[in-house]
């Protein structure tokens, strides 16, 4: 296999907004963020992904850009973003920036000349169609609820937005706007950034025609996905910009990629195919979402996880890679959701990232998930800020759902629970800023926040700086085999990793009753020796062990398995 950094690197998220406020406007900001590299630097992840700082009117908190070569005025000015990089590269950190070229603002300069009328050169860098008796074009749902088409009456026309009104969607079909993007990208790449975290990359290419999408019963919208994921030219475009753009730098993609499956996920990662390194995969983000969507919140089995995790394991095994993650800004906190964010929150967080950490693939670390922070529950809707979370209460709400059912649902999966501010210390606003914070805290930042993690030896953070370095010093833990054990138990999850004549036993208690680990039939070995454990291991005897509520447990093997 292929050896390369950004298969041995840790990845952490940085959601700006909610990172850092150095000047008291309740806004997180790149000055901000230049404070905390030394913290990022202790915890030894060496990557760091962005998420948007350009202009933004921010009706998507940045994933909506009015100007791609601008930086946010919230978030400071082109000088902090060079200091930043500058910061980061001198202590060996690496930048991914995101690049969200499905879509633009509404308030993007070519928008604005597009939509000025059907003649305007810059119409046709979006996608503009005729109504149907007075409907619109197609009837496809945007993500963020309502139709997917805004009626322009000056033009008297529609235009595609599969996220917000004022997200408009490109025409990709288009080669100027191709080339338009491909420039942009060479202009961030040139500053000397390490890659991009591409956002919903599989959107770009549509199905011509837009036919009408299929509408289950009871629903207000047909689904448009069949016929925007993964669409009949998206690998052209990729292998395009791959040759004009990705190939010219040593650099990190990881594509976002909703709907895609380990088959059509090695078109975009197989090295030979030259699109991208990596993507996000969401089946495993789905585990819990049943016929409704991300919003209809069902149980989920522990087989059904290391189902999932094996067969992408498999899936891209030699040719491709995976991306490791269990959130990020749009998925609630791991350990509320897969977790115990109560009596075991350090211990399950310990656990989870055991597995992050051990796995074969790039881990990535989303802000605060160092520290075990959590879900939030906000009284009212009015604490609440995501667009995708606010249109779809009132969507529910003209439905008739009772409040309660509709609030359960944000509890469980809202995006804001990623989203509140980070939790530096017990002071007023957990540090996070002097002014008023543009979403809550979180109220359990007095016992959660860095300063506590950083004074206690046995804290989440320093449990994954030891993880982080495992697996500097282990190259197994980075390109070793996997091979699943115990594989339908519905408490345990175990594995070995493989590499040369190396073994490692990885051994995960998910919950919190205790488990009994067992080793197959037939397989032996003598001598091990613990590399880390979230709890105290008095005896390393392997045999019928019992472990603890979320214990995990990595050994190194010296002969056997
Ligand atoms: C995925 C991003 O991660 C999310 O935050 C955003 O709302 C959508 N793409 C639209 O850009």
């Amino acid at each position: 296999m292929e050896k390369k950094w950004w298969k041995e690197g840790v990845v952490y998220q940085i959601y700006p907004r909610s990172f850092k406020d150095s000047n008291g406007d309740g806004i997180g900001d790149l000055r901000g963020i230049i404070e905390k590299l030394d913290y990022i630097k202790e915890l030894g992840a060496d990557i760091i992904w962005l998420c948007p700082i350009y202009q933004s009117p921010n009706c998507d908190n940045g994933y909506d850009i009015s100007d791609y070569r601008k930086i946010m005025k919230e978030f400071g000015t082109e000088e902090d973003f060079e200091e930043l990089l500058h910061e980061m590269h001198k202590r060996g950190l690496k930048l991914i920036m995101d690049l969200v070229v499905n879509h633009t603002s509404d308030e993007h300069e070519w928008f604005v000349a597009s939509k000025s009328s059907r003649e305007n050169p810059y119409r046709d860098y979006y996608i503009w169609r005729d109504g149907k008796d007075g409907n619109p074009p197609n009837n496809w749902g945007s993500f963020f609820s309502g139709s997917a088409w805004k009626y322009d009456e000056a033009t008297n026309q529609y235009y595609l937005h599969l996220f917000a009104e004022k997200q408009p969607d490109l025409n990709w079909e288009n080669k100027k706007v191709r080339e338009e993007i491909y420039d942009m990208m060479r202009f961030w790449l040139d500053k000397g950034i390490d890659g991009f975290r591409m956002d919903v990359i599989n959107l770009i290419s549509k199905v011509p025609g837009l036919p009408d999408g299929e509408k289950g019963e009871g629903a207000l919208y047909g689904n448009g996905f069949p016929y925007t994921a993964n669409g009949p030219r998206v690998h052209e475009y990729l292998q395009e910009m791959n040759r004009e753009v990705l190939s010219k730098y040593d650099i990190m993609t990881v594509g976002e990629t909703p709907g895609v499956d380990t088959e059509s996920a090695k078109l975009y990662v197989n090295s030979d195919r030259n699109e991208l390194n990596m993507l996000f995969q969401f089946e495993l983000m789905d585990i819990d979402s049943g016929w409704g969507g991300k919003w209809d919140v069902k149980p989920w089995k522990l087989s059904t996880f290391k189902k999932i995790m094996y067969k992408w394991y498999e899936g891209l095994k030699e040719k491709g890679w995976n991306s490791l993650y269990l959130n990020n800004h749009d998925q609630p906190r791991m350990v509320s959701r897969f977790g115990n964010d109560k009596e075991y929150r350090q211990e399950s967080a310990k656990m989870l990232a055991t597995l992050l950490h051990t796995w074969q693939g790039t881990p990535y670390i989303y802000q605060g998930e160092e520290i075990g922070m959590t879900n939030v529950r906000f009284e009212d809707i009015s604490e609440y800020r995501d667009i995708e979370t606010l249109n779809m209460y009132n969507e529910k709400i003209r439905q008739g759902v009772p409040v309660e059912t509709i609030m359960k649902s944000i509890y469980a999966k809202g995006r804001d629970n990623a989203r509140t501010p980070m939790q530096w210390d017990a002071s007023d606003n957990a540090g996070f800023t002097e002014g008023t914070p543009w979403i809550r805290v979180n109220p359990n930042y007095k016992e959660i926040n860095v300063e506590n993690a950083l004074k206690d030896r046995n804290s989440v953070f320093y449990y994954y700086q030891k993880l982080i370095k495992l697996r500097k010093e282990h190259e197994i833990i980075v390109y070793g085999d996997v091979n699943l054990l115990m594989e339908d138990d519905e408490n345990i999850f175990a594995y070995t990793r493989s590499y040369n004549d190396e073994k490692l036993l990885v051994i995960l208690n998910f919950f919190e009753k205790e488990a009994e680990f067992k080793l197959d039939e037939g397989m032996k070995f003598d001598g091990a020796e613990l590399l880390i454990s979230n709890y105290e291991v008095d005896n390393p005897e392997l045999k019928n062990m019992i472990l603890r509520p979320y214990e995990a447990r990595v050994y190194k093997i010296h002969h056997g398995l």
